[in-house]
């Protein structure tokens, strides 16, 4: 098995998992963040970069490598690794979301889904076995089933019909698979807010062999704590054996949250996104570092953070560059917030392996302003 799950322990205060998972390019402790480098690179940051801030495994997406450069010119070069010369775990996304959530006219049939290339307005088409065989030629340590993310809310007719389509095209990806000996394959649960149709797709998927389970279909704009909820009633249905990752999620708040409910992994593009906006997440909370204020503030980003930028940059001279739009200056804030959540998640870490990882929310939610009214 290219990825396997080692338990270290279970937080006695809130049943959060310490856990290890290996992969071919490298073994990380979870619960863990991934960074998102959608087009074979995060935003900004070089390789070297993130493995200085301790990034052990990033996420990059098929459906933007299929259509630009092309999978086959990155399978040329010795696969996704080789090509944007990172040697640490990667994960790549089926493409069933980005299809979603990036083009429009699109059509769902049995077989798999025609959309329109959000770029060109080309005709495309991508199947299970389509995403299945991209993957393949990216050469990613962990590849992520083809399957279909409904908008919230959806109705439970709807709904069910999608999650039984899910499970179907789960099957089809495990059958496509043609690199089991050294790529993973996660399976997506779906099913909404629905208690009935999480259980029911959770017991499709876990009726088959993949390597790990993600659960999808949150962040998609309903409230958090409907997210929570589904989280309660959705661990517990998944192996203990196996890594479970919870898609498209990276608000601090929700790490944690989520991290309480059994998790083990996380991506999210909101710490590069909002780092481009100029926007940095600290201890005390959101900070907008363009705001006038910080003109003659020569204090760090945050002053309980140990990273580069924080030992030797100033809010001031970052609100500089990035009223300026100079492009360093989105190099600072995306290396703070990522170094921010990273050491977020090994705070959790090591809350969970002393058995306090309820009053570390407390004292965090605290701090950086999420009890306030
Ligand atoms: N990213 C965030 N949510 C999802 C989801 O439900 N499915 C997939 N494939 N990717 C996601
Ligand atoms: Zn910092």
């Amino acid at each position: 098995m290219p990825i396997t799950y080692e338990h270290i322990k279970t937080c006695k205060q809130t049943g959060a998992r310490l856990g290890r998972v290996h992969t071919p390019h490298g073994s990380f402790e979870t619960p863990m963040f991934m960074p998102v480098g959608t087009l074979a690179t995060v935003k900004t940051m070089s390789p070297e970069e993130l493995e200085e801030m301790g990034a052990k495994i990033i996420l990059s997406n098929t459906y933007h490598l299929w259509l630009r450069p092309g999978e086959d010119i990155i399978e040329e070069a010795g696969g996704l690794h080789k090509f944007m010369n990172w040697d640490g775990a990667i994960l790549t996304d089926s493409g069933g979301f980005q299809v979603f959530s990036l083009s429009d006219l699109r059509d769902i049939v049995e077989e798999g889904v025609h959309f329109r290339n959000h770029i060109s307005g080309e005709k495309l088409f991508l199947s299970p076995e389509k995403a299945i065989e991209i993957q393949n030629s990216l050469g990613s340590d962990i590849m992520m089933a083809f399957d279909e993310c409904p908008p919230y809310p959806a109705a439970h007719d709807y709904m069910k019909a999608s999650v039984e389509r899910t499970s179907r095209w789960a099957e089809r990806c495990l059958q496509a698979h043609r690199r089991p000996g050294d790529q993973g394959l996660f399976g997506i649960v779906q099913g909404g807010e629905y208690e009935d149709l999480r259980r029911q797709s959770a017991n499709d998927l876990t009726s088959m062999d993949f390597s790990g389970y993600a659960v999808g279909g949150l962040s998609v704009g309903e409230p958090k704590d409907v997210m929570n909820k589904v989280l309660e009633f959705t661990t517990p249905l998944l192996p203990t054996n196996k890594p479970r990752y919870l898609m498209g999620v990276g608000s601090p708040d929700s790490l944690i949250d989520g991290a309480i409910r059994g998790i083990d992994m996380f991506d999210c593009v909101l710490p590069t996104r909002v780092a481009r906006n100029g926007t940095c997440m600290t201890s005390n909370g959101r900070l907008v570092v363009r705001n006038a204020k910080f003109a003659r503030d020569f204090r760090p980003l945050d002053e309980n953070c140990s990273c580069h930028v924080c030992r030797n940059y100033s809010r001031a001279y970052i609100r500089h560059l990035v009223k300026t739009n100079e492009t360093f200056g989105f190099r600072l804030t995306t290396y703070h917030n990522l170094y921010f959540l990273l050491e977020l998640m090994m705070q959790v870490r090591e809350a969970i392996r002393e058995d306090r990882l309820g009053d570390f929310r407390e004292e965090f939610f605290e701090q950086y302003g999420f009890n306030k009214p």
